[in-house]
């Protein structure tokens, strides 16, 4: 499809009704049929306890059953889920697979970076492995509540080795393998783990990066850390240190270690997991997530947003660093049963047809991908996506930042055929699981909105005085009612815990995003709300602008960012990539403010644009907006970069600013 033709698509405010597409067959075997979904709305309003219980016995083995559905104390904001129930998330991910048919199916598909190396573990081969590494952790002294760092690529130790801590009642945190020395040494004193398992390098575009060096850095000053516990995957040369470090295959191999191992008893307020992410300010906050009550939320949304059935190969494309590929790589497909897809590479190396090459290779039926991975991939041209028979698909998803309208409807046209259900999803870390998104064939799309609150979820937007916003108005996103999703702490910090998400507006949850709600109620989340600019009293949503730039046909990377203006409160000042060969001078420009104008109005036009090679973006893809903004303004210091994929586009964009302002 030509660049005119999304134009169109776009300027008719489009919206798609999947099952208006779907063969009736798959609509008649949906988890949620339009029908069930009416059912579920109304049972969810009506007794959203009952509603959550069935959902909790129905998706979820427990060896003794909870007492009570939720046990609130609003005052301090504690909301335990499932009290007195009993369960592991390792025997739910694993052993009653092994009962029901689906010994011998694969749980875990895993393609390396290298396009010939492959792995395929069936339920038995998995739990094999998971029970012998449980054994191994047991053998070195690990028990229940006991803390571990993982620091490990995607492969597939990282999946065998947070089943294997819930199995034992540990608790995992995984950070990400991207990650520094330095972040990943507050990450393990942040949560006192008492190993580490790490790896000797990753295998990246190309490249071996190594990741020893960081583990030997980080543990410099980390005491807690007894042993090492060390993956072989590049092969690189290593410094071992003797006492402190052991091999992966030789641990898990030793003759003492056992093929079975007895899955502990979990109470369900029971810590699963600590993951890290960043708060708007100071260090990475460690969010809690209970067993009960995140399996839960999981498994639910697994199976109703992304309807997932037992044969179908689910393919997440997150890094299981961050709390997606937790939730949707491995907690929440395993647990139903299903055949999760595990992808060690980047989705342009050694060509950018992977994604489209291992869908077709395995048949993949549900792909849930990231707006900054289609954005590279749009750039490249339809030539790709139209090489490979992608025709096994039925749901795609996207989640993790707002998809602009104009990379929604390429997904849509060039992945999906124009036919398939897209969900933009979201949901936080510390949520667990998606809270907000359109059901595949329940109602319309609409490209750039989330949809409506799942069922069970209660939201709304919200003034900065607590007073409810009107339709289409801009404010603060709140969920009003607990989940059994939600975060239950930050790890040692019970006063930010309260502060970041339940003082502000008491009663409910602080989501620090902003959306607004049209007529019909679906939701449009407009970014972090720090990053909302008001111009001369217009709220305006950096992404709305950023959406318009990205959707000329020169600009492939916008960003924008608000800066203090003496008589509007704030201008406008954008970062736009253009498409590579084209002139970054005032003609250009002046075309993009018309561009902007004509999209949505002379209020949203930047006042400043600034040419630029690339942007600074986290290792999750997300940019970094605080430092666009420091950048914008000139300022010297720009506070912490550690988390940068890649720094060296600082100095550019530094030098850029300069000479737009001598
Ligand atoms: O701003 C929202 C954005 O990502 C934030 C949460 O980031 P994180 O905890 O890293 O989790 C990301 C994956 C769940 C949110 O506060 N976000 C997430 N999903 C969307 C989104 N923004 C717009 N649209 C989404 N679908």
């Amino acid at each position: 499809m030509s660049d005119n033709t999304i134009e169109n698509l776009m300027s008719e405010q489009r919206t798609f009704d999947p099952s208006r597409e779907m063969e009736q067959k798959i609509l008649d075997q949906a988890n949620l049929t339009a029908e069930k979904y009416e059912q579920a709305c109304r049972m969810a309003t009506d007794s959203p306890e009952e509603f959550w219980a069935d959902r909790a016995r129905d998706l979820l083995h427990w060896t003794r059953d909870f007492r009570t559905t939720l046990e609130s104390d609003p005052e301090k904001h504690e909301y335990k889920w499932f009290s007195g129930g009993r369960l592991n998330a390792s025997y739910n991910c694993l052993d009653r697979h092994l009962e029901n048919g689906r010994r011998n199916k694969a749980a875990l598909i895993w393609q390396g970076e290298p396009e010939e190396e492959v792995r395929v573990f069936t339920y038995h081969m998995l739990h094999r492995k998971v029970c012998r590494f449980a054994n191994v952790l047991k053998k070195i002294g690990v028990s229940k509540g006991d803390r571990v760092a993982i620091y490990l690529p995607m492969v597939p130790e990282l999946v065998i080795s947070m089943l294997a801590c819930a199995r034992i009642g540990a608790v995992h945190s995984v950070i990400f393998a991207g990650f520094s020395a330095v972040s990943l040494q507050n990450r393990i004193i942040d949560c006192d783990a008492k190993i580490l398992i790490a790896a000797d390098g990753v295998l990246r575009g190309g490249k071996k990066i190594p990741l020893k060096r960081n583990v030997d850095e980080a543990l410099f000053e980390c005491p807690s850390v007894e042993q090492v516990i060390m993956v072989k995957r590049t092969g690189d040369e290593i410094d071992f240190i003797e006492g402190r470090d052991t091999w992966w295959h030789e641990e898990i191999s030793g003759p003492d270690i056992e093929d079975y191992c007895k899955p502990e008893s979990m109470r369900s307020a029971d810590p699963l997991f600590i993951l890290h992410t960043s708060g708007s300010t100071g260090k990475a906050k460690g969010v809690v997530h209970s067993t009960g009550g995140y399996m839960t939320a999981t498994a639910h949304t697994t199976q109703w947003v992304f309807d997932l059935r037992d044969d179908d190969v689910h393919w997440c494309t997150a890094d299981i660093g961050w709390i997606t590929g937790h939730s949707y790589t491995v907690y929440g497909p395993l647990a139903l049963g299903a055949t999760t897809l595990l992808f060690e590479g980047v989705p342009t190396y050694p060509r950018p047809d992977r994604y489209w090459e291992i869908i077709n290779r395995y048949g993949v039926n549900i792909f849930y991908t990231t707006p900054t991975a289609l954005r590279a991939l749009r750039r490249e041209g339809t030539q790709w996506t139209e090489k490979y028979d992608l025709s096994t698909l039925r749901i795609l998803g996207s989640v993790g930042e707002p998809i602009n309208p104009e990379v929604w409807i390429w997904f849509h046209e060039h992945v999906g055929k124009g036919k398939l259900p897209l969900l933009d999803t979201w949901w936080q870390t510390e949520t667990g699981s998606i809270l907000i998104s359109p059901l595949p064939y329940v109602g319309k799309l609409k490209p750039g909105s989330t949809g409506k609150p799942l069922p069970g979820i209660s939201a709304k937007i919200v003034n900065s005085d607590g007073s409810d916003a009107e339709a289409n108005e801009g404010g603060h996103l709140l969920i009003t009612e607990p989940w059994p999703g939600m975060l239950t702490d930050i790890h040692n910090d019970r006063a930010r815990y309260n502060r970041t998400y339940f003082e502000r507006f008491p009663g409910s949850y602080e989501t620090g995003d902003g959306a607004r709600v049209d007529e019909d109620g679906d939701y449009w989340i407009m970014g972090r709300l720090d990053d909302v600019i008001n111009v001369s009293g217009h709220r305006l949503g950096t992404t709305e602008i950023e959406s318009a730039l990205i959707a000329h046909p020169d600009v492939t990377e916008a960003a924008v960012v608000g800066i203090p203006h003496e008589i509007k409160g704030q201008t406008v000042y954008a970062y736009v990539t253009l498409r590579s060969g084209l002139d970054e001078d005032d003609e250009m420009r002046t075309v993009l403010r018309e561009w902007v104008s004509q999209k949505i109005g002379p209020i949203a036009v930047p006042e400043t644009i600034q040419f630029s090679e690339g942007l600074p973006k986290t290792r999750s893809g997300k940019i970094m907006r605080r430092i666009l903004r420091r950048i914008a303004v000139g300022e010297n210091d720009l506070g912490d970069t550690t988390t940068l994929s890649d720094a060296s586009v600082i100095a550019d964009l530094i030098e850029g600013q300069k000479e737009l302002f001598e």
